[in-house]
């Protein structure tokens, strides 16, 4: 097969950044390629540049057999690459149909055609065998069905090369399977897909070849059957990560004394009868599908969200926490899976954003002391390994990762003594998530009491002393350290009712 994409010598800096320093990228039409590289190394950067976002310094880029100078995304959509961002690109009060055709409404005697724009739209959704509505708001579905929607207008355009960057992190398995299946059928229409994941399961499910970046050069390219994960690792991360099943304690939780008590939680619409409890010193994990009431719990704990009856006890005492700040006043941390929507403070510093939330704990008669801000700010930034090129970068200007990184920094810095962690590792890269998870097993031991949520069982298994897990909003099973084996906790969200 020949090249639907060849990039040479791509190069381009950021103010105190050599984002790419000549990095070459060869995608084959029809074929499945996955761009892996540490948070930082480059990946978005090159896409963007490839849709246009961005303008390269040095380089050039051949498309479909020709030279092209890309300027815009327009440019790019006109050439047959399309995009298929995290931030999705599409409006959410319009119809399904109307995304699809944005800009390009079918008209009949110079009306818009409602009838024929809906029916072309939905023609091209059950080709898809998707189960969605053509004719429905857009925001009315989820984010994977959004996606799918994104897809289906690529598809509509007609593109060769359909880029997804981090598309499956807010998926759930199921979810993931069907948009595997759709990759699939692209490729059978020889439409190529560049993919990106933190996930190295779906990337060896779902893809032919490889490209490394390693802090913006070009590494290697690789068949997937003719490179090892650990190899893989090795190649991405520059040292060897060990693989674990459970991540190390030095204590274990002998402490009998309550952090966080709920009872018989209930908060509509969807949390029945939630009943937990998080010891000093626990990692108490929270299991279940997309939708199970993980995060309302965590919400109801911190104040985002009331409880209609039912009590949350902290040390003993009742509380009832009416928003997020009173969350923070009882010494709550809570570290959000929503980076972009709850996290970031995007035009604010890297340096503000790890000490907004501890203010009060390093200032003095109301004066900030700014070595000791200094301090925090140095330790975090050295320990998760944040790629800045100063402290006092804009944060929207980091990669995917490192911004989760720095929210992560936040909430530790507060010296809680409960902290949430919804999702901690989402868009980490394989050697810092080894880093996030030393560091949580870290403040455990210290003495804090840990809530972790995650959708990746392995996850659950290897950083939890107990789990809950959830189903419908009710806790259908309870596992303690020596039971937690991914096998266990998936059978019990199968089986619970
Ligand atoms: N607009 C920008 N201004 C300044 N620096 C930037 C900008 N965009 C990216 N960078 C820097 O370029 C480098 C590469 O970032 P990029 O987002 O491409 O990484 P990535 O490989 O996608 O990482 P992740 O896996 O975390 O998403 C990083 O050091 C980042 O801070
Ligand atoms: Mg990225």
């Amino acid at each position: 097969m020949k090249d639907i994409l060849e990039m040479k010598n791509i190069q381009k800096s950021f103010p105190g950044v050599r984002a790419l320093k000549g990095v070459d990228f060869k995608v084959k039409v029809g074929e499945i390629h996955s761009l892996m590289g540490e948070n930082g190394a480059g990946k978005s950067t090159l896409i963007k540049i490839l849709t246009g976002v961005y303008q390269k310094d040095e380089g050039t880029i051949f498309f479909d057999g020709k030279e092209v100078t890309i300027k815009n995304t327009i440019d790019a959509q006109n050439m047959g690459i399309s995009t298929v961002y995290q931030e999705l690109n599409m409006i959410p009060y319009l119809t399904v149909a109307e995304n699809i055709f944005l800009g390009r409404y079918p008209r009949k005697n110079n009306v818009i055609d409602w009838k024929k724009m809906n029916q072309n739209a939905q023609d091209l959704l059950d080709e898809m065998k998707l189960n969605i509505r053509a004719d429905i708001e857009l925001n009315r579905y989820g984010t994977a069905a959004q996606q799918m929607v994104s897809i289906v207008r690529a598809i509509s355009l007609n593109c060769k090369l359909i880029v997804l960057d981090e598309p499956t992190s807010s998926l759930d398995t199921d979810e993931v399977r069907m948009l595997f299946r759709v990759i699939r059928d692209l490729q059978k229409k020889n439409i190529a897909i560049i993919f990106i994941s933190h996930r190295l399961d779906e990337v060896y499910e779902i893809s032919d070849r490889i490209t490394i970046l390693k802090d913006g050069a070009y590494e290697g390219t690789y068949l997937v059957s003719e490179l090892g994960q650990a190899e893989l690792i090795t190649k991405m991360v520059g040292r060897e990560v060990e693989k674990k099943e459970r991540i190390e304690r030095l204590h274990s939780n002998s402490s009998d004394d309550y952090v966080i008590e709920l009872k018989d939680i209930l908060s509509k619409p969807k949390l029945r009868n939630i009943s937990l409890h998080v010891k000093k010193g626990e990692i108490v994990g929270l299991a279940g599908l997309l939708g199970a009431g993980r995060t309302e719990t965590a919400q109801v704990i911190f104040g985002y969200r009331m409880a209609d009856s039912g009590t949350i006890k902290m040390h003993s005492v009742d509380l009832s926490l009416k928003s997020p700040r009173d969350g923070v006043k009882h010494k709550m941390a809570f570290c959000t899976e929503n980076r972009r929507e709850e996290g970031i403070i995007p035009n604010m510093s890297v340096r503000d954003n790890i000490l907004l939330s501890s203010l009060r704990n390093i200032s003095s008669h109301g004066f900030l002391n700014q070595k000791k801000g200094d301090e925090i700010v140095k330790q975090y930034l050295e320990r998760f390994r944040i790629k800045t090129p100063s402290p006092y970068q804009k944060i929207k200007n980091l990669s995917g990762g490192n911004q989760q990184k720095v929210i992560l920094a936040r909430w530790l810095a507060t010296q809680p003594d409960f902290i949430i962690f919804d999702e901690p590792t989402r868009g980490i890269d394989v050697g810092a998530k080894r880093d996030v998870e030393n560091l949580i097993a870290e403040v455990a031991d210290m003495g804090l009491a840990v809530l972790f949520i995650s959708s990746e069982m392995s996850e659950i298994a290897r950083n939890c002393d107990r789990v809950y897990v959830l189903k419908d909003g009710q806790v259908v099973g309870e596992l303690s350290n020596q039971e937690i084996k991914q096998e266990i906790i998936t059978n019990a969200i199968a089986e619970g009712e």
